[in-house]
């Protein structure tokens, strides 16, 4: 399908998500790629991890960029060549990117039963329990919610040694709200985020600002 939905943050922020209803072939011909990502693209095992990399690159084009304007570091962080900075995120059939004036961070993730066997090892005993006492739906979603903040201040941050558990802590927040703030205490300094999430069709798609 074509772009799914955009999102228009603020005057200098854009969000762009790509539901992947295409084919390999589809999407492989519409775009553009640089020698070291065909590289990586016809390394992917999965044809829905290579359906999910072209097609943000469709998005790429969506913002008036193309694979040759985007480079990524060491770590795997993305960059623009020019002054925005970008986040990338997909998961099973859509993907999402951020571009912004500001420093930014995306996740998408699916809303599973899951997480709630794995809650304990990205929140603390006292946040979980505060969470726990609120109703089974809503609680699917505030961990995802809490889960994709962490990766977008992560995706950000990009530093070695953060702990979702220990060092990220997301405050308490209402669904309805679409909102939240967010703490990284690490390396001696504490930074304030604004965190934006709101819902896609059984996936909870999260965005972060670092604040100054
Ligand atoms: C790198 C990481 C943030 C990717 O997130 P993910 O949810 O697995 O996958 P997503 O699809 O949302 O994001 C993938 C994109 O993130 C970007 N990315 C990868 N490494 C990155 C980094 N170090 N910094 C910022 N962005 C990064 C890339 O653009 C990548 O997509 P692309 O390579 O196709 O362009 C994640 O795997 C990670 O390492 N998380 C932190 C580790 C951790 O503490 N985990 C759990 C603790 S309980």
């Amino acid at each position: 399908m074509p772009l799914y939905k955009t999102i228009n943050s603020n005057a200098s922020t854009q969000i762009l998500v790509w539901k992947i209803t295409e084919s390999f072939d589809e999407l492989f011909d519409a775009v553009v790629l640089n020698e070291n990502n065909l590289i990586r693209l016809n390394g992917m095992k999965s044809e829905l991890h290579q359906r999910a990399f072209l097609s943000v690159r469709k998005l790429l084009q969506e913002a008036g960029y193309s694979d040759l304007d985007l480079y990524y570091d060491e770590f795997g962080k993305p960059h623009l060549k020019d002054d925005k900075h970008i986040s990338i995120t997909h998961s099973h059939n859509f993907s999402a990117i951020i571009i912004s004036d500001e420093i930014v961070g995306i996740d998408i993730e699916l809303q599973r039963e899951k997480i709630i066997r794995i809650a304990d090892k990205f929140i603390n005993e006292k946040e979980l329990s505060r969470l726990r006492s609120i109703g089974a739906q809503d609680y699917i979603k505030k961990l995802t919610v809490k889960w994709g903040a962490k990766e977008a201040i992560f995706k950000i941050r990009n530093e070695k040694g953060i702990s979702f558990k220990d060092h990220i802590k997301v405050n308490a927040f209402e669904i309805i709200d679409a909102q939240a703030i967010a703490e990284l205490h690490f390396g001696g300094l504490v930074k304030e985020f604004k965190i934006y999430f709101e819902e896609i069709e059984g996936f909870t798609l999260v965005y972060a600002f670092e604040k100054n």
